[in-house]
Formats: structure tokens, sequence, C-alpha cells
């Protein structure tokens, strides 16, 4: 499939900076990605860039996801849905260290490295060390042409348009999207079935609708965002499903804004960072309506009984004046939460960095694309 993009693609329009037109193509850059991959009848998803047949993909006993900054926690996504999905093995390393290890390699291991500009030097440079070790390398890039899509050779386009903010939005969200595609197709030529597979079918094709409804909720995000606008120091909490998703959120926080934002486990907090917590230190906490709710809401009671302020991410009904802040997300399937919460976090961090009065589309000491070791 070939992408049309226009010159619009580079022009702000009514939009002040990059980053938020670009959190507001979402639904539309997500609908590009689906386009044409999944397969109803069959309750699975269709990647033909990967080039492998259902006995290729039966062959491969493990996936790591490798890529650098957002693009290493969305791998960390991706690597839950394989692992949750298909009962393979997974997980993500961040490029930078894979690259000066002298990792294992496995030849029915799939490597998937991620990248929006397709030209990070660690991601390349780990590319081009577990090929020269024979590892299979397949790519997750956005950048048709780039250096690492040519260096894999096969992979899965993003197809998120052109994306001008240092800070990763829409090429993050594609990336999770894709690995859910990928983790689908994995799982269906293994123990997952298809009404299973259907119901993550649908839960994908209404994602982009889901986007919207987020989208919709931008001022009183925006509202919240202000209200804790003057806070230095933020943890960003999330359990299982909620941890990529905390790191994320952080990353996007602290690249813009400046404020420090550290994310965390929240089982972990008890284990030391528990001690930073005080009215000055805001945390912003993950809570998906699924099966550890009852473990995030005592994770809230615990940064609370510490005079901690709690700004709740959730799609749950909480109990009332348990957080003092709350976000609200909307339902979808509970396994693709973690793809749909991080949407808010971007607004929040986006209109807390629009309050401090900082460059948006490019922070201080970044660059869009890290082609230096
Ligand atoms: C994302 O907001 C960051 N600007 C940064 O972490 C980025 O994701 C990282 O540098 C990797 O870039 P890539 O996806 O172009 O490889």
């Amino acid at each position: 499939m070939t992408v049309d993009l226009a010159d619009a693609d580079y022009d702000l329009g009514s939009y002040s900076n990059f980053m938020h037109k670009e959190i507001w193509e979402q639904p539309e850059s997500v609908r590009r990605t689906l386009l044409g991959r999944l397969d109803e009848r069959f309750g699975t998803a269709r990647l033909g860039g990967i080039n492998m047949n259902a006995r290729a993909l039966r062959a491969i006993r493990r996936v790591k996801f490798i890529g650098c900054g957002s693009a290493y926690y969305a791998g960390q996504i991706g690597a839950n849905l394989v692992e949750e999905w298909s009962r393979l093995p997974a997980d993500a390393e961040p490029a930078s260290e894979l690259r000066y290890r002298n990792p294992v390699v496995e030849e029915d291991t799939l490597y998937v490295a991620v990248s929006q500009s397709g030209e990070t030097a660690d991601t390349l440079a780990a590319v081009q060390e577990l090929r020269r070790k024979g590892g299979q390398v397949i790519g997750a890039v956005n950048t048709v042409g780039s250096a690492i899509a040519r260096e894999c050779g096969s992979g899965v386009f993003l197809h998120a348009g052109p994306e001008v903010s240092v800070a990763s939005t829409k090429a993050y969200t594609n990336m999770t999207v894709c690995f859910a595609m990928l983790a689908l197709s994995l799982a269906r030529v293994r123990d997952l079935s298809v009404s299973d597979g259907s119901r993550i079918v649908s839960a994908l094709d209404s994602l982009p609708q889901r986007i919207s409804e987020v989208l919709a909720t931008e001022s009183a995000i925006s509202d919240v965002a202000k209200e804790h606008g003057g806070a230095s120091r933020m943890f960003f909490i999330g359990r299982v499903r909620g941890w990529p998703v905390a790191r994320e959120g952080a990353q996007k926080l602290k690249e813009i804004s400046y404020v420090h934002a550290e994310a965390y486990q929240a089982g972990e907090l008890k284990h030391g960072p528990l001690a930073l917590i005080d009215a000055d230190m805001p945390s912003v906490v993950i809570v998906p309506d699924d099966e550890l709710l009852s473990k995030n809401i005592g994770t809230i009671e615990q940064i609370k009984a510490r005079g901690g302020p709690v700004i709740a991410v959730t799609n749950a009904s909480l109990p009332e004046g348990l957080a003092d802040s709350v976000i609200e997300v909307p339902h979808s399937e509970p396994e693709l939460d973690p793809i749909l919460f991080t949407v808010p976090l971007q607004i929040f961090a986006y209109h807390l960095a629009h309050h401090l009065g900082r460059d948006i589309d490019k922070p201080r000491n970044l660059a869009k694309s890290v082609t230096v070791e």
C-alpha cells in the first residue's frame, strides 16, 4: 500500500505548534495504519511487509523489540501484547544498550527494530550487530527509505505521516497499534481463538473513535495540567499494563516542560521512592479498569496517606474523593488500554508545557532525529 503525503502535513494550519497538530491527527493516522491490515472474517491482522506466512510465524519462539526513548517504551507495550496473546516470551530493550552488549542472538527470535525517523544511530547500530550475528530483524519504521528501513529489508511501515515535533505523539501511537496487529497475527497462528481475535479486531477498528473521544476532553485535561503547573517534580506510577504508559507519560512531560518527571512501577514505591512523596510531589497514577484495579486503588491510598497529591488517569469509577484530580479515559478492550491511556498524557504534558511558556516543538538540548552516539 502507498500513502500520499500532502504539503498540508508540513503546514500548521490553525494550530500554533506541530505537537498539538500531531496529537489531533491521531484518529486519522491510526485509521491509516489499520487500513487494509485487519481481517474481520478470521479475527486476525495481515502485515504484508513482514513477508512471513503462517509457518514462518509459528517458527518464532521469542520476540524482542529494540528502540530508543519513546520507541523503546512503545516496544514494551508490544512485548506485553505478544506475551499476553501468543504466550511467546517477549521483551523490549533500549537499542543503545543492546549495541554495546554482546547479546545472545537466537535464530528463532524475531527482533523488531522500532523507529519513527529510521535514522537513530543506536538503533541502526543494534540492527547491524544483530544481522551480523544472523539475527532475524524486521523494522517498525515511519520513514520510508530511511537507513533502518533499508537495513531491515522487511517490516511494517507506521504510516503516521511526517512527524515534525521533537516529542513523538502520532508515530508513537502508531507503533503501539502496529505491535497490537503483530501480536495478534502471532497469536492467531497459535492458541488465540477466532472469537478472541475478532474481539481484538473490532476494538482496534474502533480505536480512532475512542481517541477522538479522548481529544474531546482536552479542556478538562488542560485544567488539570494548569492546576499542577507549579510542581517542579512529578511521579508517573503504573503497574503491568500501566507501566509503559507511565514511562511514556513521564518522558513526554520531562522533554517538553523540563519538569522532573520520574516513572515508577506501583509495587516498587514502597521499596524506596515513597520517601520522596510530599505535598509538592504530585503523582499521576494509571488506573485501568482491569483485574488490578483494587491494587492500583491501594497505591493511590498509600500516596495520599503520605500527603501526596494524586492525579488518576482512569476508565474506572473510583471512590469519591480518592484522587485530587481525575482524567477520564473511555473504555476499550483492556489489552488496548496502554494505547489509549497514553493520549491524555500527551495532552497533559502539552498543556503543562504550554502553561509554562516552553518552546513546545523544539525543546532545549534535544533533536528530532538522534543520528549521533
Ligand atoms: C520521543 O518523544 C523522543 N523525542 C525520543 O525519545 C525518540 O522517541 C527517540 O529519540 C527515538 O527516535 P526514533 O523513533 O526516530 O528512532
